[in-house]
């Protein structure tokens, strides 16, 4: 199975911003995690980061027909990226919504997710673990 982690905006800065909300791992430590538990399930992952809503419909894109599953965290975007929900939704590969925070817990503006209407189903407020649970998600509707 092959699935593709795509990380949004300021997840670059993983580690060093908003520690208190996001704690101190940074997004390399992240993706170490997320590569073992792909490896001890036999699936093959492909992690993209980017801070640009076109260059992330691109990676879309790109990987509608290599990926079986996408687990995304698109950031901010999640709140009001037209462009990223049409593209998630246009190549109708299972998408994973994620989010380290809870979203609902937070500022108003978060509690809106344009994306997860489109998504097979959303992970939040578990930090590496709703990555993780995304991937098991994943696995399991195969
Ligand atoms: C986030 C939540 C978003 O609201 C925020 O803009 C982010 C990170 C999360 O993983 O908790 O950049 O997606």
């Amino acid at each position: 199975m092959n699935v593709l982690v795509l990380h949004g905006p300021n997840l670059n800065l993983l580690g060093e911003r908003e520690p208190e909300v996001y704690g101190r791992m940074t997004l390399a430590q992240l993706n170490g995690k997320l590569k073992a538990h792909a490896r001890a399930r036999k699936v093959v992952l492909r992690i993209r980061q980017s801070n640009h809503e076109g260059e992330l419909v691109d990676l879309l894109h790109a990987h509608r027909r290599w990926a079986d599953g996408i687990v995304f965290n698109p950031g901010a975007y999640t709140h009001y990226s037209y462009a990223l929900r049409d593209a998630v939704a246009a190549i109708r590969v299972p998408t994973i919504e994620v989010h380290l925070s809870d979203v609902r817990k937070r500022e108003r503006f978060r509690r809106v997710s344009v994306i997860a209407p489109v998504c097979a189903g959303r992970r939040l407020g578990r930090g590496a673990r709703s990555y993780l649970d995304a991937i098991d998600d994943l696995i399991a509707r195969e």
